[in-house]
């Protein structure tokens, strides 16, 4: 007899996400592919290959583990590039495999949320300058309308587009050295162009794209769910009593945060500098929000770092404990804080993202516990969380870091494409079958713990 359950509720989806790019191998004519195959580009110059076959048979292995660890739900992506190969020619044979992956999926009772853009684009796109003109929105707005009309009998749970800051930071913000000193840097994602003007260009584009689709996917299918997938982070201040600290911290959380999140709610993007821009078709396109979730940072004023002085520098927190390669800090209330936040927008919330590299397991275990145990709170204050999805179900390449991050509950080896269950993917099969958390399952995989779960 259990002492203490948390309970989620009944309907409460589980599961995990990947990316189309991430885990089907092969992905030829995309700018990624190009992207890997300049020596610099991708740690150890590391390539997505085969990545973890899901174009081939390693779909259906991972599929059988998620569907054996009681997974409810499922977040993909699709690939544009396979689906489009040339402007204006869509190919049936991708299509008519997506349509098999989404049926395996429902007839293993995994319902799909599907992504239609994660970060990649089609080479004919990347040579018309990807998301950094307005030419993007009626073509993405095609295939959006192409891709649903064939897969809405199979799906009503769509995400436009990841992380337009990521994607927009990633590709056009050269990254900051954490140690204070000035270095030259580059953007790690294509196009790798250093421009704060495109970056921005390529936000407001993105949501452009974003109410073009969300609206043509209402018209082919009424009764669609759409929303962003947004990743947020919090943003602290290095020093809580300097002024000059939570400005910085203030500032960051506005430009990384808030303008994005609040866009689709009023139609506005307030950029940094600038008038606002008004989005047509923006405001109120949007049915749920995803949260992508994953760390903190601190942030300190730095005199000396003067193009990042109004945005701070990121600093390491000394007491945190951190996953895999720097990659960031644990911090699961982190995740309520962010959800307090978004209970305001009075949308529906998809946990769409949550996860740590963590190669040999050892902190996976505490890192699920401790964020279920974050979201359960949120939801028992009324905080309409509806589902989970890990980051990841399975290893995969992790864009620039190439394969040196292992993100998943199941164990890929790339060579062989072996997979293994870590001891984190059965216990979160247990939450998920079970739909709970108990102290019994607390003190069998993660008993130091146990006071942190349940305390008093
Ligand atoms: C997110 C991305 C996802 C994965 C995780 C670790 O920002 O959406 O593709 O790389 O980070």
């Amino acid at each position: 007899m259990a002492k203490a359950t948390l309970y989620f509720p009944p309907d409460f989806k589980w599961g995990a996400a990947t990316a189309a790019h991430q885990v089907e191998g092969n992905n030829t004519n995309n700018d990624w592919w190009a992207w890997e195959q300049t020596p610099g580009h991708i740690r150890r110059d590391q390539k997505s290959g085969l990545a973890a076959d899901w174009w081939g048979d390693g779909f259906e292995r991972d599929l059988d583990l998620a569907a054996q660890m009681g997974h409810t739900a499922h977040r993909l992506s699709v690939e544009w590039a396979r689906i489009e190969p040339q402007e204006g020619v869509f190919d049936s044979a991708a299509i008519d495999r997506y349509r098999y992956m989404l049926t395996a999926m429902r007839r293993r009772g995994i319902e799909p949320m599907v992504t239609l853009h994660h970060f990649s684009n089609p080479l004919w796109l990347a040579q018309r300058d990807s998301w950094e003109t307005t030419a993007v929105v009626p073509w993405f707005e095609r295939y959006v309308s192409k891709t649903v009309e064939a897969l809405k009998d199979l799906c009503d749970l769509w995400v436009t587009i990841n992380e337009p800051n990521v994607y927009a930071v990633a590709g056009y913000v050269a990254e900051q050295a954490a140690t204070g000193d000035q270095v030259e840097a580059s953007p790690v994602f294509p196009p790798g162009k250093n421009s704060l003007n495109l970056a921005f260009a390529v936000i407001a584009n993105m949501l452009r794209g974003h109410a073009a689709a969300y609206h043509a996917i209402h018209k082919l299918q009424p009764e669609a769910r759409v929303g962003i997938a947004q990743n947020m982070r919090l943003f602290d201040p290095a020093r809580p009593d300097n002024v000059l600290d939570r400005f910085c911290a203030y500032n960051r959380d506005r430009l990384f945060n808030y303008t994005l999140l609040n866009a689709p709610l009023t139609g506005r993007y307030d950029r940094p500098f600038g008038a606002p821009q008004w989005i047509r078709g923006l405001k109120g396109a949007l049915d749920f929000i995803g949260l992508n979730y994953y760390s903190r940072e601190f942030v300190k004023f730095d005199r000396r770092q003067p193009t990042g002085w109004l945005f701070g520098q990121s600093v390491p927190n000394p007491d945190a404990v951190m996953s895999d390669g720097g990659y960031g800090e644990l911090y699961p209330h982190g995740l309520f804080r962010l959800l307090k936040r978004l209970e305001r927008t009075g949308k529906p919330i998809f946990i769409t993202e949550n996860g740590l590299p963590d190669h040999d397991d050892d902190l996976r275990p505490g890192f699920l516990l401790t964020h279920l145990r974050e979201i359960w709170r949120a939801i028992n204050q009324n905080i309409p969380v509806m589902g989970y999805y890990h980051w990841s179900l399975v290893d995969n390449f992790e864009w620039a870091e190439g394969w040196d991050l292992r993100f998943g509950l199941i164990e890929l080896n790339v060579e062989t494409q072996a997979r293994r269950l870590r001891r984190s993917g059965e216990l979160y099969g247990e939450i998920c079958r079970r739909g709970l958390i108990d102290d019994g399952l607390v003190y069998e995989y993660a008993p130091a713990l146990l006071d942190t779960l349940f305390p008093g």
